[in-house]
């Protein structure tokens, strides 16, 4: 018997994703509830989606904290539990050599306004987070602290490329632009990089001749709204479960990396 799985939801706009998932509560399709729709953006559409919804809503203002903190660095002031060398040593997201400047506002600030939303969050228990159109990178600092249990990670994003191909902030801008004749979109487990985490689904279209980036957007988009609840399906059936392999290379060298393995269907 699958349980009805509590689902938070991150927004930074129209929330598309989020009504898809929605419509898939309500039909039956997951067995799953909205309990949250959260959003770093105090003028996101989508917001108005959770109102209708009867469910809680709230906003951490991004813009703000990080505005706060460039005006005067001296008054932002991280959580208790922030640990600036731990998160720096995990996060992936600059590599080793960036401006550690860069790098450390980027860890305080997003601590700041993640230790909102954790604030916020803890109101609402979820078992499932999913990033809906969510414009922000998250840090070790959220991640360790909503993924409690490292072996089953529980926040989903949606990407609008193939990954790893076109990562950030322009998926099918970036797909149009390199002259690809296949798009898509990614669903993933987040972890400590920008759109690098284990993949659980991705659905492709033709990008033919007479496509512009209007046309792909809108081919892209109505495959997420498919995509999207099949993996948040997926996570309700208790089916997702990720394996650490390692591979040898040709060249010697051993690499490895968690994926995704998708368990079959419960028995009937
Ligand atoms: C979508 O293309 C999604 O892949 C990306 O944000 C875009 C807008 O999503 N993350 P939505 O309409 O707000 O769900």
């Amino acid at each position: 018997m699958e349980r009805t799985i509590r689902i938070g939801a991150l927004i930074s706009g129209t929330g598309t994703n989020l009504q898809a998932i929605i419509d898939s509560c309500e039909s039956g399709k997951i067995n799953g509830k909205i309990v949250f729709v959260g959003s770093d953006n105090p003028n996101a559409p989508g917001l108005e989606k959770g109102t209708r919804l009867g469910v809680p809503t709230f906003v951490v203002d991004y813009g703000s904290i990080i505005q706060h903190f460039k005006n005067t660095p001296e008054n932002v002031v991280p959580p208790d539990d922030f640990d600036l060398n731990d998160l720096l040593s995990k996060q992936t997201l600059f590599s080793a050599h960036a401006d550690t400047e860069t790098a450390k506002a980027f860890i305080i600030t997003r601590a700041v306004a993640e230790a909102k939303l954790i604030d916020a969050m803890k109101h609402y228990p979820f078992d499932l987070l999913v990033l809906a159109g969510y414009m922000r990178n998250l840090s070790p600092y959220f991640i360790d602290r909503v993924n409690t249990d490292s072996d089953i990670p529980r926040i989903m994003n949606i990407h609008p490329a193939l990954l790893p191909a076109f990562p950030g902030v322009d998926g099918y801008g970036d797909t149009f632009r390199y002259g690809c004749k296949i798009g898509g979109c990614t669903v993933h487990f987040v972890d400590y990089g920008e759109d690098s985490g284990p993949i659980i689904g991705q659905k492709a279209y033709e990008i033919l001749e007479d496509d512009t980036l209007d046309s792909i957007r809108a081919k892209g988009l109505k495959l997420e709204w498919a995509l999207y609840p099949e993996c948040v399906k997926l996570f309700a059936q208790g089916r997702l479960k990720t394996v650490r392999m390692s591979y040898q290379l040709k060249n010697g060298k051993k690499t490895e990396r968690t994926i995704v393995k998708i368990l079959p269907p419960p028995e009937a």
